[in-house]
């Protein structure tokens, strides 16, 4: 059977076992890190206290369910390089990368903070894998896809956290 060797495309056949294997373990490490991010913002919107807390709860369980949803994105990438998805709760917890969230923690603004760490560290990850994925391009494209709306959240949270100073200074109109 020919292989397709375009520039478009470059199917899992056509990738070395070494050179699969080691995208398959980014691809896993990033599952780990986007199923720590599902289950802190459901943490997070279970236990947010303060006076933005109905913006903030629907906000934090947005993240949860679409963080979901790219967990399941970066796990079927797995399968279709025809490696196995390492996806339980003692594989995350097992990575090195990913610190732990707090059990007892209710205060909003420390809520928003911590999420907004933890999607900037998976953002920044993600990034550097992408950009040595030019031989892969349809995990590219995943993580890429996976970037724009890890950063369109942090944006969200920021939003909660300004103080409605924008960056050169001045106060925004409302
Ligand atoms: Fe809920």
């Amino acid at each position: 059977m020919p292989s397709r060797t375009g520039t478009l495309t470059t199917p899992a056949s056509a990738l070395d076992a070494a050179r699969r294997g080691e995208i398959i373990a980014d691809l896993n490490a990033s599952l780990a890190h986007l199923i720590d991010l599902h289950v802190s913002a459901k943490q997070a919107h279970w236990n947010v206290h303060g006076p933005n807390f109905a913006g903030l709860h629907a906000l934090f369980d947005t993240i949860a369910e679409e963080g979901r949803q790219y967990a399941d994105l970066v796990a079927e990438r797995v399968l279709a390089l025809r490696g196995t998805a390492h996806g339980t709760i003692s594989d995350v917890a097992g990575s090195k990368e990913i610190a732990a969230f707090p059990t007892d923690e209710q205060a909003w603004e420390k809520l928003t903070s911590l999420m907004h760490e933890r999607l900037m560290t998976t953002s920044e990850r993600m990034r550097k894998s992408a950009s040595n994925m030019d031989d892969e391009l349809a995990t590219q494209d995943i993580y890429v896809e996976i970037i724009r709306g890890l950063d369109k959240w942090a944006w969200m949270l920021e939003a909660h956290l300004s103080d409605g100073t924008n960056s050169n200074g001045s106060r925004s109109s409302r």
